[in-house]
């Protein structure tokens, strides 16, 4: 049984069943979101492996540990790096899965794969509701509450943390479990090699004596101008080594010659882009 909790009255928007959030991970990413449930009146605990980001998000109380963070919470949502960092706060000592309780629903919302997130459905303990819900976005949408939320997971769960997730964009509901993992894939795959290939495309024109302005002009008007945009824009921070991680999880998947080529591209300019935005590939340094 959920524990239903109906802690909103009156007018407004509503807070579903789940009221009392812990959230771990405060980077780009986890901070604004955090910062947004805050903001709505959700009562937010978080938890970050460098403190000092977690004092960062004002109303929230901070913990100590993920196990200090999750206990009696309504859910729990993980915005972290990658399958390892998942793996280690879910897992690891003073982990997610020692202090988790029977009806609360874990909403892991990093980019990881479908495979990650089998791996954390098999561990979690008896009860706990799983929801893969990676975003597509970056962090000025974070701020502003407009990602797109890819959800997999059981009809149950997913509809118990839609009102929270809805706080942070809208909600694309892609089917059970592991299904917004994988959707999420396919999505960064097209952003991460598109923006990739603009790249390689200003190299073409260069090569082929084009103008640049008019490489630009063409690039801007063309099929990829929205990955122009994205590559230029001021209020994203993805950095190119998430990008290569990315990547790297898709391919593990498929047959997929042109995302490797991408990804391998991304590997040898990295030293000279490193924690730069993913932007950076579209106009690697020579
Ligand atoms: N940035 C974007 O535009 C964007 C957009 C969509 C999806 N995503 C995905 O969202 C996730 C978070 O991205 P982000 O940009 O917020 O990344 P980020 O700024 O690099 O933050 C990563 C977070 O993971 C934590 N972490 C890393 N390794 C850890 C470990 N071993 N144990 C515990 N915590 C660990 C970091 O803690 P510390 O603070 O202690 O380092 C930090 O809180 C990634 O999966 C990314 O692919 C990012």
């Amino acid at each position: 049984m959920r524990n239903i909790r109906l802690s909103h009255v009156g007018g407004g928007p509503s807070f579903g069943a789940m009221h009392t959030i812990a959230f771990l991970g405060l980077g780009h990413m986890g901070l604004p979101m955090a910062g947004r449930l805050v903001a709505a009146g959700y009562e937010v605990t978080v938890w970050n492996r460098t403190r000092a980001k977690a004092v960062a998000v004002p109303g929230a109380r901070v913990a100590d540990t993920p196990a200090k963070a999750v206990a009696g919470v309504d859910v729990v949502l993980t915005m972290l790096a990658d399958p390892a960092a998942v793996d280690a706060v879910v897992f690891g000592p003073d982990g997610v899965a020692g202090a988790i309780r029977p009806g609360t629903v874990l909403v892991e919302m990093s980019t990881i794969g479908p495979t990650a997130v089998a791996g954390l459905a098999r561990g979690l303990p008896e009860g706990v509701g799983l929801v893969d819900a990676p975003v597509g976005g970056s962090t000025g949408a974070a701020g502003r509450g407009e990602l797109t939320v890819f959800t997999g997971g059981a009809d149950a769960d997913v509809a118990a943390v839609t009102p929270v997730l809805e706080r942070l964009g809208t909600v694309l509901r892609c089917g059970g479990p592991g299904a917004g993992a994988a959707a999420k894939l396919v999505r960064i795959t097209a952003m991460v090699s598109g923006v990739t290939l603009l790249g390689e495309l200003r190299a073409i024109g260069a090569a082929l004596a084009v103008p640049a302005e008019l490489t630009e002009r063409l690039l801007a008007n063309g099929p990829l101008a929205a990955l122009v945009e994205r590559s230029k824009g001021t209020d994203s921070h993805f950095a190119v080594e998430l990008a290569a991680k990315d990547l790297g999880l898709a391919v593990e998947h498929a047959d997929a010659p042109i995302a490797r080529a991408a990804l391998e591209r991304i590997r040898s300019t990295l030293p000279r882009i490193s924690g730069r935005d993913v932007g950076a590939l579209a106009n690697p340094p020579e």
